[in-house]
């Protein structure tokens, strides 16, 4: 999968070669491109941004700049290219969200600052390619570095490959083979006794079956208490 991010502060994408993220890189399955948006600056002090029309406070990142970095971004690449834009004022990204991205061949993820950037370039660019604005939670950050970076590690350790066991990202929270998308519940190692606290008997009685049956009340019983909004929603509301 080919991911570009588009930012007016590449270095904050640097711990996305880092760990999970380098391995798959370095092992190609995920081909990441930065691009620092000043280069399409046509002035002598690089501007990218300029005063809100209609006034209010701060800066509004111009179109033109954009626009150019896009259409040359996109040269070479296919139509079913999408461009991410992370915004407080975005969809919510869930794990759903994720699982779709994953079969795309790939992402242009387009980071605002300031007060964000023209509408006309989705407009614009909407006519071509799906244009996605997602919110990573309901607070508002500096810009969508960060929430690229949380986009890119969502997405990344699902593609084939990247984790070391493939099986744990079915038992992740959310997971969709967790009923209804729920939470994980709690794990163990070992010392099996620490600091007068014991491992729960069950999950060292070597029965799988209700190893099995106590994770799940364990979800379930953690869903309710830390996310009663997720529990309340039935397997066939998660897609
Ligand atoms: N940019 C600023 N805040 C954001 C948020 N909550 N999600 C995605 N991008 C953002």
């Amino acid at each position: 999968m080919r991911i570009d991010i588009v930012t007016v502060f590449p270095e904050y994408l640097a711990p996305a070669r880092l760990s999970l993220l380098g391995k798959a890189i370095t092992a190609g399955t995920l081909q990441l491109h930065v691009h620092d948006l000043r280069d399409w600056a046509t002035d002598r002090h690089r501007t990218i941004d300029d005063t809100p029309f209609g006034g209010g406070p701060g800066m509004v990142m111009r179109p033109d700049v954009w626009g150019q970095a896009l259409d040359d971004i996109l040269v070479g690449l296919p139509s079913d290219t999408r461009i991410v834009v992370p915004t407080p004022a975005g969809v919510p990204f869930t794990q759903r969200s994720v699982e779709q991205y994953v079969e795309v061949p790939g992402v242009i993820l387009a980071c605002g600052r300031y007060e964000g950037i023209d509408e006309r370039v989705w407009e614009h660019f909407g006519e071509r390619f799906a244009v996605d604005q997602i919110s990573i939670g309901d607070y508002v950050l500096a810009g969508g570095e960060v929430a690229s970076l949380v986009f890119l590690e969502a997405v990344a350790r699902l593609l084939p490959g990247v984790l070391g066991n493939e099986e744990s990202a079915l038992d992740d929270s959310f997971a969709k083979q967790r009923t209804g998308g729920a939470l994980e519940g709690p794990v163990y190692t070992k010392p099996r006794s620490w600091r007068g606290l014991d491992v729960p008997t069950v999950l060292v009685s070597g029965d799988h079956g209700k190893v099995a049956s106590w994770r799940a009340s364990e979800s379930t019983r953690r869903t309710a208490r830390n996310r009663p909004d997720l529990g309340s929603l039935r397997p066939e509301d998660q897609e």
